[in-house]
């Protein structure tokens, strides 16, 4: 049996920020919500989050999030009012855990980056070492601020020492603690009551543990990258560099051409399809999926969105909408508020889409805005077409019928339906409502004064 302390309840001060630390978001994530991924093959029992700085938000945050992620473990809340330190954090699990007869995984609530793999390996050492406590180690190039751990003959640790604890001379240590441990609970429920506060911090350091237990063992990461801990903006940034290295790489090599990928970024819930090209500072966040053989960019944002097969991108901003197969968007097009966008469609230079729909083949070249609109098939929307959807109070809709042609600078006045196979005139407004098969001219005559001239005294 397996439970999880994960401790969240520290303010951060090093963020400098008046949001709690571990809901500081690394690529569309929080960061406890990205140590609650990394359970994923566990499977715990239990599921306990320390919060204290902000708690009420931090659970708020999380309960909503939790919830479409498939654990089988409630989530449970544990407030530790004061923060006086790690091992006063798990303390507070204590009363909750009382017949409880297994294994405690503790995470820090700071730690993004561990794979899930990593996890289960640590734990299945610890299970089959019979180990009293197991802990995740790495050797850092750049050990600063990370407490040092040293140990004995064969990986069994003899004490960890914070950094501003450390000698000059222990400070060459680069094996740092990467804030990930397992314990069996029996032992280290009735060590954590002994704790002192001796220390630089006076707090009670989880990492006290280790020297009054029996036989601890640590063991080293394969990739160090993953236990970065995140105390300010720099190591966030750090984080989120590694996270897209990681996520790019994977989409590589699952046939997804990048071009200067180091200019791109793309959110881990994000999904490409083989054969898609991604050209330089596009950035693909939320639920986006690009589908194969488009491509997309240079200099676009796709959020929340699907662009459907054979597509083309350009220097656009696409958002919670969708792009039907072989359809070209921008350069310089907006999209939002569920655009829905037909195959075979061509949206142009500065033309924004806002909760439109298009059939196939419907253009809409230049110039215009739609809002609130259903267009049919093979539509030819002018240049400078506006959808007047908006009388001061309320949003109206407008529908035009398959093969209709507005003229340029139409301005069609919401809420109104133009059928089927009706050309409209340059330069109308149109108010009223017109039937299919028709020819709308809603503008004023021209008027021409021949060998007329402005008297100028
Ligand atoms: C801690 C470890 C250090 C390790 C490093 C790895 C201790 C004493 N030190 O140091 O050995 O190398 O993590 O990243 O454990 N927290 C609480 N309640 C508290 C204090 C902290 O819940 O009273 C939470 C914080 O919100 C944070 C986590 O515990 O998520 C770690 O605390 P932090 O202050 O960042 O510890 P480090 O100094 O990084
Ligand atoms: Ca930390």
């Amino acid at each position: 049996m397996v439970a999880v302390a994960i401790l969240a309840a520290g303010r951060g001060t090093r963020m400098k920020s008046s949001v709690p630390k571990v809901l500081h978001s690394l690529g569309g994530r929080s960061l406890v919500e990205r140590v609650l991924f990394s359970l994923e093959e566990i499977k715990p029992e239990r599921i306990f989050l320390i919060v204290g700085y902000q708690g009420e938000e931090v659970a708020e945050t999380l309960r909503s999030r939790y919830e479409h992620m498939e654990m089988d473990a409630s989530l449970e809340f544990v407030t530790q009012s004061q923060q006086l330190g790690t091992g006063h954090a798990v303390q507070q699990v204590i009363p909750h855990l009382q017949d409880f007869d297994g294994d405690l995984l503790v995470l820090n609530g700071d730690v993004p980056l561990l794979r899930p793999g990593t996890l289960k390996d640590l734990l299945t050492t610890h299970q089959e070492q019979r180990n009293t406590a197991t802990l995740l180690t790495a050797n850092l190039s750049n050990p600063k601020g990370y407490g040092r751990v040293f140990c004995g003959t064969n990986n069994v640790v003899t004490q960890i020492v914070e950094h501003r604890d450390c000698t000059t001379a222990q400070r060459q240590n680069r094996r740092v603690n990467a804030g990930v441990y397992c314990f069996r609970w029996g032992e280290l429920s009735t060590i954590l009551p002994q704790l002192e506060a001796n220390n630089d911090q006076q707090e009670y350091y989880l990492t006290d543990v280790i020297t009054m237990m029996q036989p601890v063992m640590a063991v080293d990461v394969e990739d160090p990258q993953e236990i970065l801990g995140i105390n300010d903006r720099k190591q966030l940034a750090t984080a989120y560099e590694i996270l897209q290295a990681r996520i790019k790489d994977h989409w590589m090599m699952e046939g997804v051409t990048m071009l200067d990928p180091g200019s791109i970024t793309i959110d881990d819930s994000v999904i490409l399809e083989p054969d898609t090209v991604i050209e330089p500072q596009t950035h693909l966040r939320g639920n986006t999926i690009v589908r194969s053989g488009s491509q997309v960019g240079p200099g676009s944002l796709i959020e929340n969105s699907e662009i459907g097969a054979n597509s083309r991108i350009l220097t656009s901003v696409i958002s919670d909408s969708q792009i039907g197969a072989g359809s070209r968007i921008g350069p310089y097009a907006h999209l939002r508020g569920h655009a829905q966008v037909g195959a075979n469609c061509r949206v142009g230079n500065f033309v924004e889409l806002k909760n439109a729909t298009l059939g196939d083949r419907t253009n809409v070249a230049h110039l215009s805005y739609l809002g609130d609109a259903t267009l049919g098939q093979h539509v030819n929307v002018g240049a400078g077409t506006i959808t007047a959807n908006y009388d001061g109070e309320k949003k109206h809709h407008t529908t035009i019928g398959d093969r209709t042609k507005t003229g340029s600078n139409s301005v069609l006045v919401a809420p109104i339906t133009i059928g089927a196979d009706v050309t409209i005139a340059a330069g109308s407004t149109v108010t009223e409502d017109v039937d299919s098969d028709a020819l709308v001219i809603a503008r004023s005559r021209q008027v021409v004064k021949p060998r007329w001239r402005l008297n100028q005294s």
